[in-house]
């Protein structure tokens, strides 16, 4: 199937209505874009509130690469149904079984490969510890986070949208709902610190390949995680809590 041209006349139409969007809008209509905001510098979890024009602006993207790419998408099918649109009790399933489950595989691995690089390089290049200490703090935060919303919160949604009575700890749901929010914060601002102290996951040309390999699946792992929590951020906590209003 042939690319659209964006700047052929009846794609400029297509290309305003892009731009208009809410990044999370995007986002929330088709996951696939949450990867392509990624890899062109657009923070979607904290930049989804403002149009894709802002956004370009702010984080200082090439806008004809990403409309190009965004439009790209719209050619190649299979797209994702909207997340929005699921049923709560769907919507819950899906992020246990995608989300919650690639965090369990891979964050191990991540932990294996700083380990890793820290016994042959961890000496010689000084950002070396403090990566795989970030990863370990990391790791450490995010497996009882998922513990918390599997038997905790989740059930507790799934209550509400049940309409059943159910005994908890934590008074109105709102309570778990804004200790996930700060842990979110949290994983977020580790991110960070990994990205600064890997160059935006860019290896220096004289890294091995476990070097490579880390890099490659941090940047993954961050491109995860940001989906993961846009969706229980921006799309399961709001369902949550119109619940109770
Ligand atoms: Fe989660
Ligand atoms: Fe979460």
């Amino acid at each position: 199937m042939s690319q659209p041209n964006i700047f052929q006349p009846e794609s400029l139409h297509a290309k305003e209505q892009l731009l208009a969007c809410r990044v999370g809008e995007l986002v929330a209509n088709d996951f696939r874009s949450a990867h392509l905001f990624s890899q062109h510098g657009i923070d979607f979890c904290c930049g989804g509130g403002i149009s894709l024009a802002r956004a370009i602006q702010r984080f200082d993207a090439d806008e004809t690469a990403l409309l190009e790419d965004l439009m790209a998408l719209d050619s190649q099918g299979d797209k994702q149904p909207g997340l929005d649109q699921l049923p709560l009790p769907d919507l819950l399933n899906y992020i246990e079984a995608t989300h919650h489950t690639f965090v369990r595989d891979k964050a191990p691995l991540l932990v294996e490969y700083s380990q890793k690089m820290v016994r042959a390089h961890g000496e010689k290049h000084a950002e070396i510890k403090p990566l795989a200490g970030w990863i370990r703090a990391l790791v450490e935060d995010l497996m009882p986070h998922l513990m918390k919303e599997e038997q905790i919160l989740f059930p507790a949604i799934l209550g509400l949208h049940n309409q059943v009575e159910m005994q908890n700890c934590f008074g109105h749901i709102g309570n778990p709902i804004n200790a996930m929010l700060h842990e979110h914060d949290d994983a977020l601002q580790i991110f960070e610190k990994i990205r600064e102290l890997t160059n935006d996951f860019q290896p220096p040309a004289h890294a091995c390949t476990t070097w490579r390999v880390c890099y490659a699946s941090l940047a993954e792992f961050e491109a995860d995680l940001k989906q993961h929590i846009y969706l229980e951020n921006n799309i399961l906590f709001p369902k949550a809590l119109a619940l109770t209003a």
